[in-house]
This record gives structure tokens, sequence and C-alpha cells, in this order.
């Protein structure tokens, strides 16, 4: 039977686009997806998930029959107007957005007045306007362009994706803004139909403010410690003025993720690019690259040297509920460790096979337990719910040392002492 909804093409299948796919898919549209990565394509034609994601197996399982998987855009082109855009923009050397990908997408579309792109990539301010510019050069300026930028999470993505707090929709006003429109209204979600520069803007904005939240509250977690005040007191008591809200006030070892970092570095370099120093973001940034060493600082502390210790690292990826390694508070501690003297070992319950790529010298454990087998201290670097619950009577059995560091503040520092070890958190 023919879907009511119109169908749609998602161009990259990363953790934005199998999600996009996904949702549309739960809202009933035929989707056809395309990714240059060949054995990700393979994978998941065989119905393999490459990537972790809470849900996100099920949901793609249940629309199975929607679903169209390939390397090629032609079927693409052929079945669908709207053409999502999920491909990475990673960060280059200066701190720009790396828009390989997107031109290469964007190369590959033929001249049409049928079909629109529609940006579901995190852009630079000014990338529809370059984008639209290109078409124009290569004789396809009937092509439509729609920026809507992508605010799920991941650990929590496609629920993200089916409850949003907004849509945001800019365009020039044209079909293909009207068609995205209504493709999200199922979703009931408040929309912010608005042109492309400010929409492009709003996604760089709300990444840069909650990255300026973290490091705000984790520069006063660092001025508690010296004054004795207790950073958790004071989020809460913050938080609870609706003016300033409570989330994203978690004080920890900072933000890492495929998005913060290079959101915010993206952003910092945009505002220089157009001749403005952007100071509150140049801070943010410091704050951060610092907060992941403070752990260092605190290591030393109680340990003196770290040569020839072994310290044991809970959870690897940059957040729970992911298996995304990309810019994790690890991956600093692992080589800072290191280069400190100090023998690493390693648990995560998902990120495992990451990490193996990107971590040199550690030596990974099957479980948390085994992890801290004779360890001189301990750090929880990823607040997975398995630490939050870790029997820390039997931690201190296994550990040679007493030390253990709470990374992201989430756990109750009196099981930890109850077991005759050591408590410290972020400014608490
Ligand atoms: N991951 C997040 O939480 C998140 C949230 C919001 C926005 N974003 C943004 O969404 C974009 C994608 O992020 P991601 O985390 O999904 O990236 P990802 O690296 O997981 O996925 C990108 C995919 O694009 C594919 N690709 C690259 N070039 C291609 C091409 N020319 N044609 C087809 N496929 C191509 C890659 O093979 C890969 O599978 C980025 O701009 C990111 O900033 C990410």
């Amino acid at each position: 039977m023919a879907s009511e909804r119109a169908p749609i093409a998602v161009i990259g299948t990363g953790y934005v686009g199998l999600v996009t796919a996904a949702g549309f898919a739960e809202l009933g549209s035929e989707v056809w997806c395309v990714d240059v990565d060949a054995d990700k394509i393979a994978r998941l034609q065989r119905g393999e998930i490459p990537i972790y994601e809470p849900g996100l197996a099920e949901c793609l399982a249940r629309n199975r029959g929607r679903l169209h998987f390939g390397r090629e855009l032609a079927p693409a082109l052929e079945h669908a107007r709207l053409l999502f855009v999920a491909v990475g923009t990673p960060p280059t050397y200066s701190g720009d957005a790396d828009l390989s990908a997107v031109h290469a997408v964007v190369d590959a579309m033929p001249a049409s007045d049928q079909h629109a792109l529609v940006m579901k990539s995190t852009v630079p301010v000014g990338t529809g306007a370059s984008i639209k510019r290109i078409f124009d050069e290569q004789g396809k300026s009937a092509f439509a362009y729609v920026s809507c930028p992508e605010f799920l999470k991941e650990g929590s993505a496609l629920q993200d994706f089916l409850s949003p707090d907004r849509v945001v929709v800019g365009d020039d006003r044209d079909w293909a803004g009207d068609a995205v429109v209504e493709l999200y209204a199922p979703l009931d979600a408040a929309l912010v139909r608005t042109d492309i520069a400010s929409a492009e803007m709003i996604k760089l904005a709300a990444n840069a403010f909650l990255a300026t939240k973290i490091s705000f509250i984790n520069e006063i977690a660092n001025v508690c410690e010296e004054t004795g005040a207790d950073v958790l007191e004071v989020a809460r008591g913050m938080g609870l003025d609706h003016r300033i809200g409570t989330h994203f006030l978690r004080p920890g070892i900072g933000f890492g993720g495929s998005c913060f970092p290079k959101d915010v570095s993206a952003l910092k370099q945009l505002a220089g690019n157009s001749g403005y120093h952007f100071q509150l973001l140049t801070a943010v940034i410091e704050v951060n690259e610092l907060q992941k060493r403070r752990v260092m600082g605190k290591l030393h502390k109680h340990l003196g040297s770290l040569v020839g210790k072994k310290v044991a690292l809970l959870g690897l990826a940059f957040k729970p509920n992911t298996d995304d390694m990309r810019e994790a508070s690890s991956l600093v501690l692992s080589a800072r460790l290191q280069a400190d003297g100090a023998m690493v070992r390693a648990y995560d319950p998902i990120a495992e096979e990451e990490a193996r790529k990107l971590m040199g010298g550690v030596e990974f454990a099957d479980s948390a337990l085994q992890a801290l087998d004779g360890a001189h201290a301990c750090v929880v670097v990823t607040e997975w719910p398995e630490f939050v619950e870790l029997d820390w009577r039997a931690a201190a059995e296994r550990m040679v040392g007493a030390v253990v560091i709470d990374g992201r503040n989430c756990i109750a520092p009196e099981h930890v002492r109850d077991a005759g070890l050591v408590y410290e958190g972020i400014g608490r």
C-alpha cells in the first residue's frame, strides 16, 4: 500500500541520518538512505545497526519495509523530492567546520526544479547562501534549499527526534520549506520558520549557550573546591530559578562528543573570520580543556608520582547510552595518564570497540570490577548507571589503593567512604 506521506531521502546514515530515517519511517514515510560507506550500507541492508542508540534497532526493524539503503543517489532522486543531508562536518585544524562532505553532496546533485536539499548537518552561518551560489554557478538554480538543523542528543536521539522542543525551518518561503513543515506536522512541536542564515545561527548559538552553561558551572565547582561550598547544592539552588533552569548545570570533567567542541569552535572561528572576537567562547573552550586536566591534579595530590601506578578508567564514551567516542574526555585522560607513567586499565559497557580504535597502550577489562583489580586509583569518566550502582565494598577488595575520583559527581560519596575508600568529586 502506498504511503500517504511524502517519501524522503537521507544522505549520510550516521547518528543523525539513521535516527532521522528511522523517525520519519516511524511517522509513515518511505525513506531512501544513501551513504558512501560501503561497509555501513552492507550492514544496514543486512538489518545490522552500526551504532548504539536506545530504541533505534527496534524502530528500524519495525519500519524495515519503508527503509531502503544504498550507495547510489539515483534511486533517492527518483523517489524523493526532499533530500535530507546528514553528512559529517568535523573540525579542521583551524577549528572551522570541514564542509567537504557537504560539498560532495551538493556537487552530485543534478539540475532539477523538483528537488530540495534539506540541511540537517550543522554548518556555519552562510553555508546555505554559498550552496545556493554554487547551484547558480552549476546551472542548478531551481534546486531548492532548506536549513533544518537537528537538536537531538545522542543517548536519547530517537526520543528527541520524535518529541523535539522545536523544529527550525529556514527557507526562502518556497514549496520546499512548506514540505518540510508538513513532514514534521505530526510531531506537533513548536515551529520556528525563519530565513536560512538565522536557522543556521540558531543551531550554533544553542550549542554554544549549552557549552557555556557547562563551563560556567565547572568554574563555579572549582571555586567551590577552594572555598568549601558544595557545587551540587549551589547548582540546585541556582537552577530552581526559572530564568536559569536546572539543565546543563552538572559539573564534571568537561564536555566532549561530536557536537559541542566542534560547534563551539566553529562559531568562534566564524565570528573571527567575520572580524569579531568572540571572547566568551574562547574562555568556554579554555575552561573545558583545563577541566579535563584537573583530574590529573587530584590524582597527583593523592598518589604523588603516577609512575608505575595503575589507574582504572570507568566509562569511556563521551556520555552514557552511546558508543560515540568523539572528543571523549577519556581520550585526553588516558593519554595524560600514560604520559605521566601510569598504567591504564579501562572499562566501558558499550564503547569498547570504538575505544580500542582510538586509545593506544590501554588494557581493556570486561567489567568495572575487573578494571579495578590491583588499581591504585579509579576515575569515573562516564556516568553509566552500572557505576552509579557499583558495589564499592567489592571494589575496595579488588583495589590496592583507595582513591576514587568521581569525574561526573554521580556516586553517593558515603557508599565509597563506607567501603574504606577516599572519595573525591568535582566541586564538592
Ligand atoms: N551526533 C549528534 O549528536 C548530532 C546532533 C545534531 C547535529 N549533528 C550534526 O549532524 C551531522 C552528522 O553528524 P553525525 O554524528 O550523524 O555524523 P556521523 O559521522 O555519525 O555520520 C555521517 C555519515 O555521513 C556519511 N557520508 C559522508 N560523506 C558522504 C557523502 N558524500 N554522501 C553520503 N554519505 C556521506 C558518512 O559515511 C557517515 O556515515 C554533523 O554535521 C553534526 O554536527 C550531530
